[in-house]
């Protein structure tokens, strides 16, 4: 594992998305409230830049005492990164297509050091 330096953190402004390329592989960092996440823009779908893609929570179904649907809602325990092309959408914990689990897209961790960002990789 080596620490990849991606850029100065007070960079990270706003929904500021910066990439590092690490051999043949470009990762992506972002910040998502207050955390940062690290993913190889390359959808296991079709290849798509699944890091540029729109942080939402998982939609999940409001269900009445009687188990009948009351609406839908987007989760704030579950977060998801959506491609842009097709809209595979992925834990932004774990990198798993919410689909398929055993599908999954590279997720590094990021450490910050004396102002600076890294990617593990
Ligand atoms: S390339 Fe990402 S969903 Fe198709």
């Amino acid at each position: 594992m080596t620490d990849v330096f991606v850029a100065r953190a007070e960079e990270f402004d706003g929904d500021a998305r910066l990439a590092v390329e690490h051999g043949p592989i470009q990762i992506l960092v972002f910040r998502h409230a207050g955390r940062f996440y690290a993913f190889e823009n390359r959808c296991a779908h079709s290849g798509g830049p699944v890091a540029e893609g729109t942080v939402l929570g998982r939609v999940e179904a409001v269900l009445g005492p009687d188990m009948t649907c009351l609406g839908e809602r987007f989760s704030t325990d579950e977060l998801h990164l959506v491609c842009p092309w097709h809209g595979w959408e992925y834990d932004l914990e774990t990198g798993e297509y919410a689909g398929d689990r055993s599908v999954r897209i590279n997720r590094f961790d990021v450490v910050e050091r004396d102002g600076a960002v890294y990617v593990r990789a």
